[in-house]
C-alpha cells in the first residue's frame, strides 16, 4: 500500500534549466550558461556536499615540463586501461581550462602544484591546504549567490519527468510538501552512492536516487560494479568519516600496525607510495587496527600543509601533533560508475544531462585517478553548459499530477548497509554476491515509515540490485576491487543496463 501525497499547486514553477545538486559540478554548470537563462540550482543542502569536503586538489598539467599526455598516461593506468581515451583526452586538455575557470571565479590555488599517488608529475593544485573543496566551494557558492538568474531551492528529488519527447520537469520533495519544477533541461549533479557502506567518506544522504531516477526515465548508466575506497578514513567517528588526504603519505606519514611496524612494505615495494587500490588491499587484509602515524612530515609543515586534518582529528578527541598516530579504516569513496554520457554530459534522454559523480563519463575506467574528480566537474560541467545552449528544446504542456503515489514501506537503510558491505566491499566473491542478493529480493517492503523515506530506500534497493548484478558478472580482478574467487578474463568490457533490455556486456570504446 502507498500513500497519495498532494502536490502543492501554488508552488508550481518553471524554468529554462534544472540543476540536481550543488558541488562543484552542478555550480560549474550553472555559473557557466548565459545569464539571461532562468536556472534552479536544487539540493538538500547548499553547504554539505562531497564537493566541500574534498581534501584532494585539482588535477591539471600546466607547468612547464608537464603535459597533457602525461596526465592521460597517468589516468589511464590508474583505470586498470578501461577508460575511454577520447573522454580522458578531453579531461586532461580541458584541465588548464578549468584551472583558470576556478580563478577567475575566486579561488586562491597555491603557487606551486604538488606530487600525489598515481601521478608522474607534480600537478596537483591546492587551495587552503588540504581543505581544497571548502575554498572551491565557498568561491563558487558566492558567485551562485551574486548570480540574479540563479534561483536556490533546498529539497530533494523524487523523481525526473518525462514524455514521448525527453525530459519535461523533475518532481521534488521541499518543506514537507511535493512540488513540481517544469523544465525542458534537467542537469543532474546528484553525487554517488557510497553513502550505501557502512564506512563512507560523504555526506550520508548519497545513496544514488539520481541515478536510479534517470535510469526509470530511459537513461542507461554503466560501471556499477566499480566503487572506489579509500585506505585512510579517519576511524575516531562514525560514518561520514573524515578524510586524512592521501597527500599526507606523499608528504611522508606513515601506516603502521598495532606494534608499530609499518606492514605495507610486506605486500609492495612502494609502501606508503602505492595507488589508494593497493593500500587499501593490504589494509583489509592485515589483521588488526591500522594507523597513519604523521609525525615524520614534522610539526610545523603538518600545521602548515594540512590544518584541515589537525583540526578534524582534534574535533574527535586526538591531537596527532602531540599523540601521533590516528586510528585508520578504508572506507568507500567514491562511485565510479553511473549515468551513461557523451562528450557534453548527455544522456540517452533528450534533455537531461548527468555530471560528476552520477556520471558514468568514462574517464576513470575500473579506478579514478587522486584529484581528478574535482576536475571532472568543472570539464563536464562546462561542456554541459555549451551543450545546453545549443540545442534548443521547448516545453508543449506538462501533465499535472495533482497527487503521487509513494510507497511507504522499504527495507531499512541498516538491512541494505549490512548487504552492501558484505557483498561490495574491496574483496569479493560469488557467493557472498549470490546471498546478498537474495537477502535483498527477501527484504523488500519489510519496514513502515515516512513516505519519502520509503521512496529512497526503495530507489537505493534497485540500485543495489543493479551493482550485485554487475559484480557478479565481472568475475576478474580490476580497478578497484578484487575478487577473491577470480577466473582470468578479458576486462576491456562495459557492462550498462539499458531499460527494456536485460543487461548488456559490450566491448568497450578504444
Ligand atoms: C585525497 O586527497 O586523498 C582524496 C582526493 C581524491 O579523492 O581525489
Amino acid at each position: 500500500m502507498g500513500a497519495l501525497i498532494k502536490m502543492t499547486p501554488e508552488l508550481d514553477l518553471s524554468f529554462d534549466v534544472v540543476v540536481i545538486g550543488a558541488g562543484i559540478a552542478g555550480l560549474s554548470v550553472a555559473l557557466s550558461l548565459p545569464p539571461t537563462l532562468r536556472i534552479a540550482i536544487i539540493s538538500r543542502s547548499f553547504t554539505v556536499t562531497s564537493s566541500h569536503w574534498a581534501k584532494g586538489g585539482v588535477a591539471a598539467a600546466c607547468k612547464h615540463g608537464d603535459e597533457p599526455a602525461e596526465h592521460l598516461r597517468d589516468t589511464i593506468e590508474a583505470g586498470g586501461g578501461l577508460n575511454d581515451p577520447d573522454q580522458v583526452a578531453l579531461l586532461v586538455g580541458a584541465a588548464p581550462e578549468a584551472i583558470d575557470f576556478l580563478q577567475r571565479q575566486g579561488v586562491d590555488f597555491e603557487v606551486k602544484p604538488e606530487r600525489e599517488a598515481g601521478h608522474s608529475q607534480p600537478r596537483i593544485w591546492h587551495a587552503d591546504g588540504d581543505a581544497t573543496g571548502g575554498a572551491i566551494m565557498r568561491a563558487l557558492s558566492t558567485r551562485q549567490r551574486e548570480a540574479p538568474n540563479l534561483t536556490e531551492i533546498e529539497g530533494s528529488l523524487i523523481e525526473i519527468l518525462n514524455d514521448d519527447n525527453g525530459v519535461v520537469g523533475i518532481m521534488i520533495a521541499h518543506r514537507g510538501s511535493l512540488v513540481l519544477v517544469r523544465s525542458p533541461r534537467v542537469v543532474l549533479a546528484s553525487g554517488g552512492a557510497t553513502g550505501l557502506w557502512s564506512d563512507h567518506t560523504s555526506p550520508n544522504s548519497n545513496l544514488g536516487n539520481g541515478i536510479v531516477n534517470a535510469y526509470r526515465v530511459g537513461a542507461s548508466v554503466a560501471d556499477l560494479e566499480f566503487t572506489q575506497f579509500h585506505p585512510t578514513a579517519i576511524a575516531l567517528s562514525t560514518s561520514p568519516l573524515s578524510l586524512a588526504t592521501e597527500a599526507l603519505r606523499g608528504a611522508g606519514a606513515w601506516i603502521v600496525d598495532d606494534e608499530g611496524k609499518r606492514f605495507l612494505f610486506e605486500a609492495d615495494p612502494a609502501g606508503e607510495l602505492a595507488t589508494r587500490d593497493k593500500v587499501a588491499r593490504i589494509m583489509y587484509r592485515h589483521p588488526g587496527q591500522a594507523y597513519l602515524d604523521p609525525r615524520p612530515i614534522g610539526r610545523e609543515n603538518l600545521e602548515r600543509r594540512f590544518p584541515t586534518f589537525v583540526q578534524d582529528c582534534r574535533q574527535r578527541g586526538h591531537d596527532p601533533v602531540l599523540h601521533g598516530p590516528v586510528p585508520i579504516r578504508p572506507a568507500a569513496h567514491y562511485t565510479i560508475g553511473g549515468v551513461l554520457t557523451g562528450s557534453y554530459g548527455e544522456t540517452s534522454v533528450p534533455g537531461l544531462y548527468a555530471i560528476g559523480e552520477c556520471a558514468s563519463t568514462g574517464v576513470h575506467g575500473a579506478n579514478r585517478l587522486a584529484s581528478n574528480s574535482l576536475l571532472e566537474g568543472v570539464v563536464f560541467g562546462r561542456r554541459a553548459a555549451d551543450h545546453l545552449v545549443d540545442v534548443s528544446r521547448t516545453l508543449h504542456g506538462v501533465y499535472y499530477p495533482g497527487s503521487v503515489d509513494l510507497p511507504t514501506r522499504a527495507p531499512t537503510r541498516a538491512s541494505l548497509t549490512h548487504l552492501v558491505d558484505g557483498a561490495l566491499g574491496i574483496e569479493r566473491n560469488a557467493s557472498a554476491i549470490s546471498s546478498a542478493t537474495e537477502r535483498l529480493v527477501n527484504a523488500s517492503s519489510t519496514v513502515e515509515m515516512g513516505p519519502c523515506n520509503a521512496w529512497e530506500l526503495t530507489l537505493a534497493s534497485e540500485l543495489i540490485s543493479m551493482m550485485l548484478i554487475a559484480a557478479r558478472e565481472r568475475s576478474g580482478t580490476v580497478g578497484s576491487h578484487t575478487r577473491s574467487d577470480e577466473r582470468p578474463e578479458d576486462p576491456n568490457y562495459r557492462l550498462t543496463f539499458v531499460k527494456g533490455s536485460t543487461l548488456r556486456r559490450e566491448v568497450r570504446p578504444k
